[in-house]
């Protein structure tokens, strides 16, 4: 088969290099608007397509399979997948493909800034001084926040990203607690000098507590009311995971009446966030609009492995990172071959 038969469409214009690189077996389709593409026009797209190289604002579900009942491969530019069905993608032998590894470190980044702009209240510091209320001295008790150097870190979840983490806070001397389904093994442990404990305690001993965890089903709300109880009240929580793990409600209420002293956010329930979200009122929160991974660096990286996963499959060759191994049973990768 040839160039012009190999047909792709792809959900948004993306950074460099990933267009040579789907140039190099096709002439992709792409959406050029800077919203997603509304449903409707996405399951015309489909049509008839091999490969779609997507984004998490794609709900990739059984109706749309079955509109593209060309489709072999999805490739989708995030880490997280929860926006496709993997399970209905297996059955009809469409590889799932997303770009885990080349965000870990933009995200850890970020975790680290929403951590320290939290405990030392720069958003907070920064409408302080644009607002025209420094008119006083240097004070000894203006806008104090809380040190980070020598505090206890609890993970909720220690794969790549909360494994980055902790690496990066050995230089503020933090002590890192760490709660997983999967423990890691002693050796990962000492190296990353991290002390595996059950979650209920992570939530207690911590002074800051991160999550770093997939939304799956067993996630979901998995810090309500009850865990933000057993968290001090001098504790600051942050969450650069998904928005669908922590009770946005409770956190709220757990936040406005000090139960907790303070919050990073950047991914929420549901995104955009409603406007009128009362978080926003509360001044010891950091708000961000899901940008942990958005450095052009880490952006460029993730457009490229999608383009190169897609291609691989379309061109009957494993891919860098395959979500659903199963597929290859199913279709094994020779009767994929596409160019
Ligand atoms: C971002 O949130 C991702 O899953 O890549």
């Amino acid at each position: 088969m040839g160039l012009s038969v190999t047909k792709v469409y792809v959900t948004r214009q993306l950074l460099p290099p990933y267009l040579e690189i789907l140039k190099e077996i096709c002439s992709p389709e792409i959406w050029s608007g800077s919203n997603p593409p509304p449903r409707k026009i996405l399951l015309e797209k489909v049509r008839e397509k091999d490969g779609l190289l997507c984004l998490l604002t794609e709900k990739i579900d059984r109706e749309l399979m079955e509109k593209g009942k060309d489709l072999v491969v999805i490739s989708t530019m995030s880490v997280g997948f929860e926006h496709i069905d993997v399970k209905a993608a297996t059955e009809r032998g469409i590889y799932i493909c997303n770009t885990p590894g080349v965000l870990t470190e933009a995200v850890a980044d970020h975790t680290l800034a929403l951590l320290l702009a939290t405990a030392r209240r720069m958003t907070e510091a920064d409408s302080f001084i644009r607002g025209k209320k420094w008119t006083m001295p240097w004070s000894p008790t203006m806008l104090l926040g809380s040190s980070v150097y020598g505090k206890t870190l609890g993970l909720i979840g220690l794969g790549r990203i909360g494994q980055a983490v902790a690496k990066r806070v050995s230089g503020f001397n933090m002590k890192v607690i760490y709660y997983d389904i999967y423990r890691q093994s002693p050796d990962v442990e000492s190296e990353l000098n991290v002390k595996y404990c059950e979650f209920d305690e992570v939530l207690k001993e911590s002074d800051f507590i991160s999550i770093h965890v997939p939304s799956i089903k067993e996630t979901y709300h998995l810090i309500g009311e009850r865990e933000l109880k057993l968290m001090k009240p001098t504790s600051i929580f942050i969450n650069t995971a998904r928005g669908v793990v922590v009770d946005e409600k409770a956190l709220f209420k757990a936040l406005k009446e000090k139960k907790i002293q303070g919050a990073g956010i950047d991914v929420w329930e549901t995104e955009p966030t409603n406007l009128n979200n009362p978080l926003f009122k509360l001044e010891n929160t950091v708000l961000t609009p899901h940008i942990a991974s958005a450095t052009i660096e880490s952006r460029m990286m993730m457009a490229e492995l999608s383009a190169k996963n897609l291609v691989a499959v379309l061109k009957g060759e494993m891919p860098i990172s395959l979500v659903n191994k199963d597929v290859l049973k199913v279709r094994p990768l020779s009767k994929v071959k596409r160019v």
